[in-house]
This record gives structure tokens, C-alpha cells and sequence, in this order.
């Protein structure tokens, strides 16, 4: 077993039941996982905690719109989140609701707490609020008049309210900031909190709501509810028992190692939270880690722009270890990061079916056919096995130094650099002309026994990042021959823990490798369709200016095509015949991803006649058929009436 440590707290943000959630959100609590996976299998008493939250106008507005009431609204979707968490074997300790009682009367305690203590009082409020956000400006933080976090349309309010003291933590909180306290990372968050909140000086927050009622009325005053956002915060200790009968787990929890969010929610975290904590005398959490959002196709995801990608969707069709593999390994924590199809069927092929999947399923083969399915007892070393060796023994540190950071993508190119190494080391070794020589078979026997460590050590430690995929490579083990030991963290380190007769399983297909057309095809189709109009493109450079006579060199002119195949050896080419209206001629036009040959027999195009001919993918081209190109992905054929031999001016 591996040594028992000390307990380990790790949060996600909880998250507003307000639509489906997209992979974007999937990202964070992803990440909190592994890490609390990582956790528990050095021994940490691991606490890890999601929810959702549920409270404030816009919820209550979309509740009405639906002809349904907030809570049946939210009940809902909440159904739904926690099964897509389910699905994406997120391993979460408690699921905290705002709605739940025991959090409301929580919630209730601290107002009436912070309010006993002065730090709650009762004024007027005027200021510039964003429903969507949730969240009040002054005219000041405004961007262009409008929010300054999703740049959407802000509306004036004034009512009567209760405001916290946030301008008394101002001093303290630059302290917690601008000091060597590690509470916040990365560092560009820090001075982003500093220059823009901090330094500017802190306002004190209003903290209550008279305008709607879906949220927890303050006790004392139930026409006012408390500002979600101070009910949302402080869900990280109403989860664990504070303010409650029985707050046991908040006594051994609390205060949380992790508060993973993403970076639009930094300035909650880190000002107004630590602030309350700091009225309520309560200890701040170690570190709030701000990351990056998860772009789509090189957008911010979002309903509107119709690129948001549905994660139920792509555990369905990739798996939910692929998803997880390709969120954590492409993205660089605190960056921004791009979901696209291409680079995620790329990962899913050259990492997880090429690399790892090969290694795991070429070995078990290999060790079924040379030694009927049990890893030998004789064994003699060779050269080239001190270097796979002293790669394995030192994995787990490197993996470990690199998830201490949260650098997930280090983390894993860490554990593939294995998997290559062990790949390679296949090469070197040749098995099968090992197996061919009777007096080889001890060295054969050393080569496919440092393959099963590899694989046993690359099964151990990716476990935290993908569940499924460990547990299938340790069940090709055979476990009635080996202690459960030989699977702990710890023995990640110890080259040599498999005994020498352990069984392997018949080789499985971990990751079917894909067809990226298909891919890309299936992917655009799963994207619902938006109604924002997308951010103006560039525009292209202008040509230089030419003299007439140059531009009449080109003959343009029209025909008809008469022919057209693809190219066997070429995805983006078509062959096509044409009448120009003078003679047959062949052209090969790069269309084959926009037409089929059948969508073009019969069309009138315009063609460049006088082009010099070139071959291409072997086959001559007289010519070129003309066509717009508003990106590089959409293309469009120029199609016409005229005649063929028509000329184009
Ligand atoms: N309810 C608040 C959090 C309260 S925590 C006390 C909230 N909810 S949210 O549903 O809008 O967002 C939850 C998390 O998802 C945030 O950390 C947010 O940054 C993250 N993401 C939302 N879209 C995202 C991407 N496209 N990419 C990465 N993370 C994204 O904020």
C-alpha cells in the first residue's frame, strides 16, 4: 500500500445549470479528476468536490420563459450534469446544489455572522449590471458600456441593498497578492488582479438582491436575497459542514488545497472570497489556479456562434479516455487552448493508437506466441535494456514533478516518452528473429519482460488521467499470479515487481485507429447550427495594380464538363474532362473535397485556357477551373450558363 498521507482538498467551480454544458466546462473538472486521482493513489485522503449553482435572475428568467418553476427548471439540468460527470468517470466525493438545505441555512448563518460583525451593512446600490454574468460594474470597469467580462449589454440598476466590506481587506488582500504566498497561479493572473482590482482600489460589494426571489433570502430581511455569488463561494465550506451540526469533514478539510476555476472567475476567488473568509476568521484556501479557456475551432465556445461541441457526443463516438487524454495533453494549463477535430483525431491515431495501443497490443501477441501467454522464468540481460530500464525507473518522478504543477500536457508527453522508448526498443531488440534461435530464448524471455514493466508502469500512472485505459492494460496481467501490490503508485519506480510466471492476457484493441475524414465530417455535423454572425475574417492583401495587356494574356473561358473521377491516389483531386468549345480537354482541379465527381458531369465552369500544363499526382492538367475561396476550407466551383467557348471578360 502505498504510505498513508495527510488529506487533500480540490474544488472545480460549481457550475450554473443555465444550458447543456460543452467541453469547454468538461476541461476544468477533468482536470481536478486526475489530480484527485493522483492524490488518493499516493495515499492522500482525497476530498473532491463539484456542483452546481443554482441561484439568481437569469436562471429565474429562463425557468419563466419555460413555463416551468426555477427549481424544476434546475432540477432538471442538474440530472444531466451529474450524468455527463458519471459518464466522464469523474470521480467527485460530494456533489454540493445551492438549492440543498443545508446549504441554504448555511448561507443564512454567514450573512446574519458577517452582518453582526459590521461587515455587512445596509446602503443604496447604483451600478452597471450584467444578467448573463451575474455581476454588478462600476461605470469605470465598464468595456466600451459594456461588461467587461463577456462584453455583453449592461443595464443601470438602483435599489436599497446590503453591501460587504471589501475595501477593509484592501491592504490584507494585496498582501495575499502581491506577497510570496503562492495563493494564486499563474503569475499573469496575479498581476491581472493586482493592476486592475487591487490597485485601482476596491470598492465595497453589494451582496443582496431586491429586484427577483430565486435566490436565499436574507433571514432577517427576506425581501432581499443574498448576491450569488457570495451563496456560491462559499459552497467550497457549506459542502463540508461549516456553519452546520455536524461540520466534522470541514474541521479536516478545510482549508482546501486547490480551488481550480476558470479565468473570467479569478477576481471572485481571489478578492471577494479570501475577503469573507478573512470576516467569517476563517483560513484562506492554499491556492486558487486560474486556467485558460477552451477554444473551438479558434473561437470562444459559445451557443451563438454554433461551435459549441456537446461532450456526451465525443465520449459516445471516441471514448471517454480519448476526450480526457486529448483536454489534458493539448492544452498547457493556464493557457488557452483550441478543440479541433483535426488535432483531436490526430492525438487519438498517433498517440493512443499508434504509440500506446501498438505497445500494449504487440507485446501481449508476442508474449502469447512465443511463451503461450506466461512471462518466462529464464532470463538474461542485453545492452540496450539499461537505458529502457533507467527511462521506466524514473517516469513516475518526472510525472509526478510535472502534475505538482498541473502541467498535464508535460505530465503525459512525460509517460509517452515511455511508451515511444518501449516502442523503439522493439525495433532494436527484434523479437521475432530472437524467437526463430532456441538459444535466444532467455534473451527473448529479458526483452518480453522489460516490455511488461514498461507497460505495467505506463498502466499505473496513466491511470489518473485515463481510468478506463489503466484498468484494461492492468487487466491484461494476470492477477491471480501477482499481488494487487504490483499495481500501487509506488511500485511505478521499482523495475522488476512483475513475477516471473505472470500470465498476459490476449492482446486487445485499446484505441481503433480513425479515418480523419470521417472524423471531420461527423464533427461538423455534431455542432448545432448558431445564429451569431462570426467575427469579421481579415481581409486579403491587395494584388499589386496590372496594365490591361497583362490581364488579357489569361483566356478565360467557359465550358462544359463532360467527365469527372477522382484521383485513386489523391484525397483533394478530381480528373475532369471538358469541352472548351474548341476540344476535349483534361483538367485536375483540387475540388474533391467540396464535389463529387457526379455534382460536377454536366456543369458549365469557367476554365484558365492558356495555363502552361502541369501534372499533378501524376496526371496532366490543361488548365484551370475557377473558383472562389472565402477560407481555405470553403471552396466554391464558379458555375455559369454559357456556352461552351463562351469568353470570359
Ligand atoms: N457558477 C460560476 C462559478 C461559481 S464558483 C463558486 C460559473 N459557472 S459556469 O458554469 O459559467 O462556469 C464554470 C466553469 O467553467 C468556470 O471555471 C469557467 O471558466 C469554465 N468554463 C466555461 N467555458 C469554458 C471554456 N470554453 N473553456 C474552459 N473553461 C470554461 O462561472
Amino acid at each position: 500500500m502505498s504510505e498513508k498521507k495527510g488529506t487533500f482538498y480540490i474544488t472545480t467551480p460549481i457550475y450554473y445549470p443555465s444550458a447543456r454544458l460543452h467541453i469547454g466546462h468538461a476541461y476544468c473538472t477533468v482536470m481536478a479528476d486526475t489530480v484527485a486521482r493522483y492524490k488518493r493513489a499516493q495515499g492522500y485522503d482525497v476530498m473532491f468536490l463539484t456542483g452546481t449553482d443554482e441561484h439568481g435572475q437569469k436562471i429565474e428568467e429562463t425557468a419563466r420563459a419555460q413555463g416551468v418553476t426555477p427549481k424544476e427548471y434546475v432540477d432538471d439540468i442538474v440530472k444531466g450534469i451529474r450524468k455527463l460527470w458519471d459518464l466522464m468517470n469523474i470521480s467527485n466525493d460530494k456533489f454540493i446544489r445551492t438549492t440543498d438545505d443545508y446549504h441554504k441555512k448555511a448561507i443564512q448563518i454567514i450573512f446574519r455572522r458577517l452582518f453582526d460583525r459590521g461587515d455587512i451593512y445596509k446602503g443604496m446600490y447604483e451600478g452597471w449590471y450584467c444578467t448573463p454574468c451575474e455581476s454588478f460594474w462600476t461605470k469605470s470597469q465598464l468595456k466600451d458600456g459594456k461588461c467587461p467580462d463577456c462584453g455583453r449589454e449592461v443595464a443601470l440598476q438602483q435599489e436599497e441593498a446590503y453591501f460587504f466590506r471589501l475595501s477593509k481587506y484592501a491592504d490584507r488582500l494585496m498582501e495575499l497578492l502581491d506577497g510570496d504566498t503562492g495563493f494564486l497561479e499563474p503569475a499573469s493572473r496575479r498581476h491581472e488582479m493586482i493592476n486592475n482590482f487591487l490597485k485601482p482600489g476596491l470598492e465595497d460589494l453589494c451582496v443582496s438582491r431586491t429586484s427577483f426571489t430565486w435566490g436565499i433570502p436574507v433571514e432577517f430581511d427576506p425581501g432581499h436575497v443574498v448576491y450569488v455569488w457570495v451563496d456560491a463561494l462559499s459552497n467550497y465550506i457549506t459542502a463540508q459542514g461549516a456553519f452546520s451540526q455536524d461540520d466534522s469533514d470541514f474541521q479536516k478539510y478545510w482549508p482546501a488545497d486547490i480551488h481550480l476555476v476558470g479565468k473570467e472567475i479569478v477576481r471572485f476567488h481571489t478578492i471577494v472570497w479570501p475577503a469573507m473568509l478573512m470576516a467569517l476568521e476563517l483560513p484562506l484556501p492554499q491556492k486558487v489556479l486560474g486556467h485558460g479557456w477552451l477554444t473551438s475551432n479558434g473561437q470562444k465556445m459559445s451557443k451563438s456562434m454554433g461551435n459549441v461541441i456537446d461532450p456526451e457526443f465525443l465520449c459516445d463516438r471516441y471514448g471517454v479516455d480519448a476526450i480526457r487524454y486529448f483536454l489534458l495533453r493539448e492544452i498547457t494549463f493556464g493557457q488557452d487552448g483550441d478543440f479541433n477535430g483535426k488535432s483531436l483525431v490526430s492525438r487519438i491515431n498517433s498517440d493512443l493508437a499508434n504509440d500506446l495501443g501498438n505497445l500494449v497490443s504487440r507485446t501481449a501477441a508476442m508474449v502469447q506466441k512465443y511463451f503461450g501467454g506466461a512471462l518466462p522464468v529464464e532470463r538474461e540481460s542485453g545492452e540496450v535494456d539499461g537505458d529502457l530500464i533507467e527511462l521506466a525507473n524514473g517516469t513516475k518522478a518526472k510525472v509526478e514533478a510535472a502534475l505538482e504543477q498541473l502541467n498535464f500536457s508535460v505530465a503525459l508527453s512525460e509517460l509517452f516518452r515511455l511508451c515511444s522508448r518501449a516502442n523503439k526498443y522493439i525495433d532494436e531488440t527484434m523479437p521475432w528473429v530472437l524467437a526463430r534461435d532456441q538459444a535466444q530464448k532467455p534473451r527473448l524471455a529479458t526483452v518480453m519482460y522489460n516490455l511488461c514493466e514498461c507497460i505495467r508502469i505506463i498502466g499505473i500512472l496513466i491511470t489518473p488521467f485515463m481510468p478506463s485505459a489503466g484498468g484494461q492494460i492492468k487487466n491484461i496481467f494476470d492477477e491471480k499470479n501477482g499481488s494487487p501490490d504490483i499495481f500501487e503508485w509506488d511500485s511505478a519506480a521499482v523495475f522488476g515487481t512483475l513475477p516471473k510466471d505472470m500470465g498476459i492476457g490476449k492482446p486487445k484493441i485499446l484505441f481503433p485507429r480513425l479515418d480523419i475524414d470521417k472524423e471531420l465530417e461527423a464533427l461538423a455535423a455534431a455542432m448545432p447550427a448558431g445564429d451569431a454572425v462570426p467575427p469579421e475574417k481579415p481581409k486579403p492583401q491587395p494584388k499589386p495594380q496590372i496594365e490591361y495587356d497583362d490581364f488579357a494574356k489569361l483566356e478565360l473561358v467557359a465550358a462544359r464538363v463532360l467527365e469527372c473521377e477522382k484521383i485513386k491516389k489523391s484525397k483533394k483531386l478530381l480528373r475532369l474532362i471538358v469541352d472548351d468549345g474548341r476540344e476535349r480537354r483534361q483538367i485536375v482541379s483540387g475540388i474533391a473535397q467540396w464535389y463529387t465527381p457526379e455534382q460536377m458531369i454536366g456543369k458549365s465552369v469557367i476554365i484558365a485556357a492558356n495555363l502552361k500544363p502541369v501534372k499533378l499526382c501524376g496526371v496532366e492538367s490543361n488548365g484551370m477551373i475557377l473558383c472562389s475561396e472565402s477560407d481555405p476550407d470553403t471552396v466554391k466551383v464558379i458555375f455559369h450558363g454559357a456556352e461552351p467557348g463562351a469568353v470570359i471578360r
